[in-house]
């Protein structure tokens, strides 16, 4: 007989997620539901006792990082960590990391969005010791900041990681990577975090290993926008395999923002905002998709941003975005 796969819902409130975990999944899944509140742990329990699915949750009343960094150099790790704290996940990584096997899956949910999109950059330089900025892809740079820290503490524990899928909802952002154990893995996943330098002037982006104070384009002034990852924000295979199960169950949230993805991972790790371009050049609003007709019918590529309404991701340098916006404008 297989053994069962493990899953670690390190906050795990009244247990809405581990509990799901333990009913829905199309694997048999032991469940292990750690909270320090006594009282939603009891709600947890009634809750895994209301579906039947009792006997394969294990309750743990103790504080997450306490039980996370208790697997650290241990045998028993999991084969998929959550971890859905209210507010920054910061705290929590390397505990994560710690408690996740090789091969394992870490999810993770961070509601300080707004520090992570650059309203606060110095609450996110002290806890994610990264550089942030209001852009126009600020939801996409808040992932990629949020990966990239998960890449750096990696590093503390000799871990690498590789990003399956990640989402911005409501006010809320989430990221799900793969873990691989070995300085090896962590020294190549290290090799995808850098920075975007963001050009107030010219507002072309350039990707760059350092941070950049002056643009590489126009040398006029940068904000640079980090250590973020740059690489690959998804996994096809599993977005596509994922999101073809989420519209067989009718989840069409999920189904949706997995969706949203498909042809992300050819583009670079920015774009741009409709809304703002339009409201800069002082124009009337413009059809979306006819820009994206009008870039590639000039040879670009482009599609919609993922993570925003108005955002556009392309190939194309913002001379060209800005003229394929004035042809579309109403
Ligand atoms: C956002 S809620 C979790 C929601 C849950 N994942 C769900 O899907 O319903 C965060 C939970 O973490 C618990 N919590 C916060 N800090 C904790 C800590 N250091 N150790 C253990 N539990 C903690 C809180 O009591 C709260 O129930
Ligand atoms: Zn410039």
């Amino acid at each position: 007989m297989t053994k069962p796969a493990t899953f670690l819902d390190a906050l795990a409130g009244t247990g809405a997620r581990g509990v799901r975990i333990a009913k829905e999944s199309s694997k048999v899944v032991d469940v292990t539901l750690v909270e320090f509140n006594q009282v939603s742990m009891q709600i947890a329990r009634k809750n895994a006792r209301k579906n039947k699915v009792e006997a394969r949750c294990e309750f743990v009343h103790k504080e997450a990082n306490a039980y996370l960094h208790s697997r650290f150099g241990r045998l028993e790790r999991f084969d998929a960590v959550d971890v859905d704290p209210f507010g920054t996940p910061a705290p929590y990584v390397q505990g994560a990391l710690s408690a996740a096997g090789d091969g394992a899956i870490v999810s993770i949910t961070a509601t300080d969005t707004a520090t992570l999109c650059g309203v606060y950059p110095s609450v996110a330089m002290r806890r994610y010791g990264a550089r942030v900025v209001k852009s126009e892809f600020a939801h996409e740079a808040a992932l990629r900041v949020l990966f990239g820290f998960c890449a750096r503490v990696g590093g503390v524990v000799d871990m690498g990681i590789e990003p399956v899928a990640a989402h911005s909802t409501l006010h809320y952002l989430r990221v799900y990577f793969l873990v691989e154990r070995g300085p090896a893995k962590s020294d190549r996943s290290l090799k995808e975090v850098g920075y975007v330098a963001t050009c107030g002037s010219c507002h072309d982006n350039t990707v760059t290993p350092i941070f950049m104070a002056a643009c590489p384009k126009c040398g006029s002034k940068a904000r640079s926008i980090g250590p973020m990852w740059v690489g690959r924000l998804f996994d096809e295979e599993i977005r596509g395999d994922a999101a073809a199960l989420c519209t067989k169950f009718g989840w069409r949230g999920a189904a949706d923002a997995l969706q949203a993805l498909e042809g992300a991972n050819a583009f670079p790790p920015f774009g741009f905002s409709m809304a703002a371009i339009t409201s800069r050049e002082k124009m009337s609003s413009v059809r979306f998709q006819k820009v994206v007709d009008s870039l590639k019918a000039s040879g670009r590529s482009a599609m919609r941003q993922p993570f925003g309404l108005s955002g556009l991701k392309t190939d194309a340098p913002y001379q060209e975005v800005l003229a394929a916006v004035r042809l579309s404008s109403n």
